[in-house]
């Protein structure tokens, strides 16, 4: 039987290898576009020693209208996508605003354009929790019920405004365009294997490669972002969630657009990706410790801008309505991101 071919832009990105691993081990044929803008090629060596073969991979921009079309000329059989590829550092995009907001905008126009030609087209998108903001009191943990805030950076409002041009677009077509937008909290770790996982370019600006790149010797210290914040030790709260966990969620909502349920056609559903459990800043250090025995340096410095105090997921619509559910332990979680610095690094 021939497999189904699913379109992964951005595919070579850190959440993006992750899911092809799990497409491919759930039965589907991944077809990968990447332009290596902030990712190597070496990663579809690491996904096809996962997986046993060679990925399926075209070099293109998915922003560019004319580069991207080869693709859907090579592969018309493509049934369904997902979309990683966009940029994602949040100070960068406010330095950057008409590159975050032509790169990240463009490549989802140009995807609908391409799969709305289609008979029937299924869209899972790469949102985040950052549409939330900072939720009231009252709204944590966040459901999808809890009011959108507006954003705090251009990389937030392409979030929101990708997740506006998905709905309207839902609509115009009249029940050919299924979409779920999932909205990950904090992805973290890597695969098991080693052989693929997170390569931040330059110094980390997320926690846990900072954690990593410390206990490694790059970095001589953490700088935890303020402690007085109003949390239990005052340091920030998030939900850091597993990418293999992560991942697996995509193949389950792609397992939903597939079975083609009446109730779901021409709709666009949103879920929360996240364990549902809060972890501060320095809980993560302490669990770090747990995990590997090390300590990592570390000095409190001043608050950084725009950070929200605490936000953590209420992911039960996506437990109930995907059956799926982030459930490996968080030392687990830790000690995959170790032995992948470990690797890297060759130490
Ligand atoms: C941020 C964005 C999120 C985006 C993600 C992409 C906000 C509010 N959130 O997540 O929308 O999808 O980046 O990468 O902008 N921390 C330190 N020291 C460090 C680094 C981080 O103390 O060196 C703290 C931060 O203050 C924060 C926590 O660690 O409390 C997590 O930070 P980070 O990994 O950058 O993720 P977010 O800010 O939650």
């Amino acid at each position: 039987m021939t497999k189904a071919k699913v379109l992964v832009t951005g595919g070579t990105g850190y959440i993006g290898a992750h899911t092809v691993v799990e497409l491919e081990s759930a039965g589907y044929e991944a077809v990968i576009v990447d332009n290596f803008s902030n990712s190597s090629r070496d990663v579809l060596e690491g996904i096809a020693k996962i997986t046993g073969k060679d990925p399926l991979f075209i070099e293109a921009d998915c922003a560019d209208y004319n580069s991207f079309a080869k693709v859907f000329e090579l592969y018309p059989d493509i049934c369904a996508a997902i979309h990683f590829a966009a940029y994602k550092a949040v100070g960068e995009s406010v330095e950057k605003p008409l590159d975050y907001y032509r790169n990240n905008l463009d490549s989802l126009l140009n995807l609908i354009d391409f799969m709305g030609k289609k008979e029937h087209a299924s869209i899972v998108f790469s949102s985040s929790c950052t549409v939330y903001g900072q939720p009231e009191k009252k709204h944590l943990p966040v459901s999808e019920e809890a009011p959108l805030q507006p954003a705090t950076s251009p990389y937030g409002n392409t979030k929101q405004i990708c997740e506006e041009i998905l709905r309207d677009c839902t609509i115009s077509y009249n029940g050919k365009l299924n979409v779920i937008a999932l909205r990950y909290f904090n992805p973290i770790g890597a695969h098991p294997s080693a052989l693929i996982g997170e390569l931040p370019r330059g110094v980390p600006q997320n926690l846990l490669p900072f954690i990593t790149q410390t206990a490694a010797g790059l970095r001589e210290r953490l700088s935890v972002f303020g402690n007085d914040y109003n949390t239990p030790d005052g340091s920030c709260i998030r939900d850091y969630i597993y990418v293999c966990d992560l991942a697996k969620a995509h193949v389950s909502a792609l397992d939903r657009m597939m079975e083609e349920k009446p109730e779901i056609a021409g709709s666009i559903e949103y879920f929360n990706l996240g364990t549902g459990v809060g972890i501060s800043v320095l809980q993560m250090l302490e669990l770090f410790k747990k995990a590997t025995g090390i300590a990592v340096p570390y000095r409190i410095v001043d608050r950084r801008p725009g950070d929200v105090e605490q936000v953590w997921a209420d992911p039960s619509r996506a437990n109930s309505v995907l059956g799926w559910r982030a459930d490996t332990p968080i030392e687990e979680v830790l000690a995959s991101a170790w032995r992948w610095e470990k690797k890297i690094r060759g130490i």
